[in-house]
Parts: C-alpha cells; structure tokens; sequence
C-alpha cells in the first residue's frame, strides 16, 4: 500500500474573535465555567462569507505554498458538514473559484471525521496509479447550524478552512475507520424543508416528535455528555488499532493532531494511549471546534513553524457526529 506526501498546506481563519466575555453578553455563562471545561478561550465566526469562500481561500494557498498550478490538480475532495447548498458540491464550487478546471469533484460528509476520511479515501485514489495529485480541502461554518440560545453547545463551535495537496509517496501509512450509528442521536443537525409539496402526508412520527424541538429544526442538538464518554475511547480505540496494523509502539508516534472539541477529551485520550503532552497538538484554545478543518488548520500552523519534518511518523485522530471516528498513522 502506498503513503501520501504532502506537496502542500493552507488555511483560512476568519477575522472576527468571538472570547468567551462575548458569550457572557448573549448568554448565562462566563469563561470561568467555559475554560476550564473545554479548554477554548475564544472562536472565529465567518460574519460576512460563506462557508465555500473560506474552503477556497485555503486551497489558493495549499497550492501557493507548494506553487502548484491549479489546472494539474486531477481530483478535489472537500470535507464538509456544513455546506452552503445541498447540491452542487462544495467541491464544485471551489473547483471554479480556484480554477482547477482539470480536477474531479466530490464532496465528503463524515463530519467532524471528514478529513481524515477525506485522506483515507484520497489515498486509495491515489494508489490506483490513476489520479497523481489530490486537493483535500476541509472547510466549516459551524456559526451557520448552531443555537446561539444553548449555552451547552454554541460555546463550542467557530468557523476555518484548512486544506492540503497531497500526491503518493512510498512511505508507511495505515488508517482505521469506524461508525457507530445507533449513537446518532447524540449529535446531528436536521436538514431544512420547506413543507410546502401539495401531497405530502404526516411525516413520519418518529422523525418529527423525536427530532423535532420547536423552532429549532435546523440547529445543531447535541448529549455533550454522551459524545463526550465516546470520543475518549474512540480516539484511543482508533490510535491503538491503526498502530497495531503496522506493529507500530504508540511511543514511537512523533506528532499526534486529534481532532480538537474539548480540550479535557484531548487530554484524558492521551493519556489512555501514553502520548506525552509535547508530541500533542492543541490549538483550541483560540480556535474552538472546527469539525473538520480541525486537523489540517493545525497541520498548516505545524508546516508554517517548521515544526514536520521528514520521516516523522505523525498520526491523525478524530471523531464526530454519526458518530464517526478514525485515524490515520503515516510517515511524513
Ligand atoms: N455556561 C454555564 N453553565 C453551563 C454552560 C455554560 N456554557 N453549559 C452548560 N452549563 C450548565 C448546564 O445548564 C448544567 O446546569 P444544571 O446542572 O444547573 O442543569 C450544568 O452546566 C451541566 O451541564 P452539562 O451539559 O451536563 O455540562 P457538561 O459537564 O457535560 O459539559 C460540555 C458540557 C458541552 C462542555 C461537555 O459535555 C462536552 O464538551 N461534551 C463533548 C461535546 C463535543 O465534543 N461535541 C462536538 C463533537 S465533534
């Protein structure tokens, strides 16, 4: 099985800070019981974008960093679970912002899992020998799906882009994926329809009455207890059984990017797995969770330091509504 070198990465944060003392002003709460219960002091809201803008934005620079013509770009990916139109593709959209008018499109929707899903999938594209170069493009407007009445869950969510070129390399790589959809009603947001199809019957009792909290239809609704207790043990699950397929030590992991929805998640899966705070990466502190763009906005901000270099072995790990969950270990 062939690896993935990374040719480049970009993102895009929007300008606009919402800390926790904006909180204070909408809503019951304070960065005394949000900090040290989630780790986040403060999100960026895109106020004045949509979401495909932001993706976009983190492409131009994913191919500007590895000064890569756009029209050689043979497949774009996008991982969203917040797209600004049911069709077309995100990746569309992005695809001619970009001008890459080479590329296939498709879109991934796994979540707060997509890019590592993204990075599976593009792998096995990769592998064929078929396509040389793929475009993976994570891009998130949380601000878009969340109940800025609950304090429980709107205190968690901000809005990035993060993006990466990748092509095949014959360096290790192994990943694990998995799904637990019995769980689903933990975390998940309702699509939007208009009732307004003239045959259209009861829908559905179980859809509407369970699903449905009046005027809350299209937010985000969320157990935080519940995703909470599962995303310790997915993570570590999905490092542990991603090192085992390669009779890889955890201790020999260099660089571990989780992805970040609670700081106290983060930290209790570490431990469990044995992975030291300094091989840990955290950014949520100022970036909140981003779902998706979590991992490749921290894999840029690492790139841009300086801090990955050749041969590192670095593992992915995330999880998110489905609930999703899975990791990939590879060497750099
Ligand atoms: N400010 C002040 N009080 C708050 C609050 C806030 N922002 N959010 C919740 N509370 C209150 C609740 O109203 C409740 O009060 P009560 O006991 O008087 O009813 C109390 O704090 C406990 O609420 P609860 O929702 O049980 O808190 P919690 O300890 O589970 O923490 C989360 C809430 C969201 C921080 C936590 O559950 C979590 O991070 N879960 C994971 C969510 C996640 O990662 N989602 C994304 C996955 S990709």
């Amino acid at each position: 099985m062939s690896g993935i070198e990374f040719l480049g990465t970009g993102s895009y944060v929007p300008e606009f800070v919402a800390d926790n003392d904006k909180f204070s002003e909408i809503l019951d709460t304070s960065d005394e019981w949000i900090f040290p219960r989630t780790g986040i002091k403060q999100r960026h809201i895109a106020t004045d974008k949509p979401n495909y803008y932001m993706g976009a934005q983190a492409a131009k620079r994913a191919l500007e960093s590895a000064k890569f013509n756009p029209e050689d770009v043979n497949l774009i990916i996008v991982s969203t679970c917040t797209p600004d139109f049911f069709y077309p593709a995100m990746s569309c959209l992005i695809q001619k912002l970009i001008g890459a008018k080479n590329a296939a499109c498709f879109d991934v929707n796994s979540a707060c899992t997509g890019f590592i899903t993204s990075m599976d999938i593009a792998q096995k594209f990769l592998d064929t020998g078929k396509y040389e170069n793929v475009l993976i493009v994570s891009t998130e407007k949380l601000s878009n799906q969340t109940d800025y009445t609950d304090r429980a869950s709107s205190i968690l969510f901000g809005d990035a882009a993060g993006a990466v070129l990748i092509k095949r390399s014959d360096k290790t790589y192994t990943s694990f994926l998995g799904a637990e959809g019995d769980e689903f009603e933990a975390l998940y947001c309702k699509v939007h329809y208009h009732p307004n199809c003239p045959w259209f019957g009861d829908i559905d009792e179980y859809y509407e009455h369970r699903f449905d909290t009046e005027g809350k239809q299209n937010y985000l609704v969320q157990d935080g207890k519940a995703v909470y207790k599962f995303a310790v043990n997915a993570m570590a699950n999905a490092v542990k059984t991603a090192a085992e397929q390669i009779g890889l030590d955890i201790s020999e992991l260099d660089l571990v990017i989780p992805h970040q929805a609670n700081l106290r998640i983060i930290e209790k899966a570490a431990e469990n797995m044995g992975i030291p705070p300094e091989k840990l990466f955290t950014n949520i502190k100022h970036m909140g969770n981003v779902s998706s763009a979590c991992i490749p906005v921290g894999l840029d901000e690492m790139f841009k330091a300086g801090k990955i270099k050749p041969s590192m072995k670095i593992c992915f790990v995330g999880f998110g509504a489905g609930l999703t969950y899975g990791s990939i270990i590879m060497e750099v």
